[in-house]
């Protein structure tokens, strides 16, 4: 325990130190020095956020928390608390801003994600009943739905008569990601569920869809998801950020799937945490970006 206190003061002393004789040095403070040696993504935006959070400054620790209307604000308070003269350092505050813009982005992206996953999917409301629907025309051109309540769902992979049990958890996110998927990839969305109806290797095409939502979302309430934003947006990540995300781990998961031949779908845990401990691995890559390499419509 002892160890532990005086490990954690040693290295807190070791930075304040360091910090201080590099100002001295350079004449510059510490996020000065990141924006100014990082080129724009999640390198920079990660040790700019780790600084921000570390930092002896309420001011500056707060601001990891704020929201994206009052970035300008924030960046104009802490460059006077730092006493960063605009004229001295012309890229500090276009970086640090879009630094800022892009942690606070993070977390109003996860509120906007969250509200769609707290909202149950509801048959009274007509706007869901749509989306349902129009997932059914887009991957089952050719058959017409005999009833809005039959065993035809169980054709793209849902559980029982109404898909509307299915959603559980996710909620209208579960179905939001699949509709993204199936209208933005229609051809690969296809492929994907011609898959899952294999003979031997098939698995749930829906189910199987909503539990990715569930690593999508879980991946981005942790954070896991930061670099990958940090690197593929340059401003605030938007609701269709994640969707994208979520197309990309559909689509690797099955090819993930196809390629291990499960003996059977009693296997997915297994093989759902194995795909899972790949991308966590991915998501640690200070380059990441995980796109889905194949062509949208259009
Ligand atoms: C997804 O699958 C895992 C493993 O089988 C399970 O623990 C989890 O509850 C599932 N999530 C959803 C939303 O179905």
């Amino acid at each position: 325990m002892l160890a532990y206190i005086w490990q954690y003061f040693y290295s807190f002393f070791l930075r304040f130190c360091l910090k201080w004789l590099l100002r001295q040095l350079t004449g510059r403070c510490e996020l000065q020095r990141i924006c100014s040696g990082c080129a724009p993504g999640s390198v920079r935006t990660t040790r700019v956020e780790y600084s921000l959070k570390n930092s002896k400054n309420k001011v500056l620790r707060d601001a990891v928390n704020m929201k994206v209307d009052v970035v300008k604000d924030c960046v104009a308070q802490i460059m006077r608390e730092k006493n960063i003269m605009e004229q001295k350092d012309l890229v500090f505050k276009v970086s640090f801003q879009q630094c800022l813009l892009q942690i606070s982005g993070y977390n109003t992206l996860f509120a906007s994600v969250e509200n769609l996953r707290k909202e149950a999917f509801d048959s009274e409301n007509q706007q869901h009943e749509e989306m349902l629907l129009k997932l059914w025309d887009l991957l089952m051109p050719s058959v017409t739905l005999e009833s809005r309540v039959t065993k035809q769902w169980g054709s793209i992979g849902f559980q029982g008569d109404d898909p509307k049990t299915d959603f559980r958890g996710m909620g209208v996110l579960g179905l939001v990601n699949l509709l993204f998927f199936s209208e933005h990839y229609t051809d690969a969305a296809r492929r994907v569920l011609s898959h899952a109806n294999h003979p031997k290797l098939g698995y749930s095409y829906a189910i199987v869809g909503i539990n990715l939502t569930e690593m999508a979302y879980s991946l981005l309430r942790t954070g896991a998801l930061k670099r990958h934003f940090y690197n593929m947006v340059t401003g605030e990540p938007q609701l269709h950020h994640f969707h994208q995300f979520y197309c990309y781990l559909v689509y690797e998961f099955d090819q993930f799937w196809m390629e291990e031949e499960p003996d059977s779908i009693m296997d997915f845990n297994h093989y759902r945490e194995k795909f899972h401990e790949k991308v966590k691995g991915h998501l640690l890559e200070p380059e990441v970006a995980l796109v889905l390499n194949v062509d949208p419509n259009n």
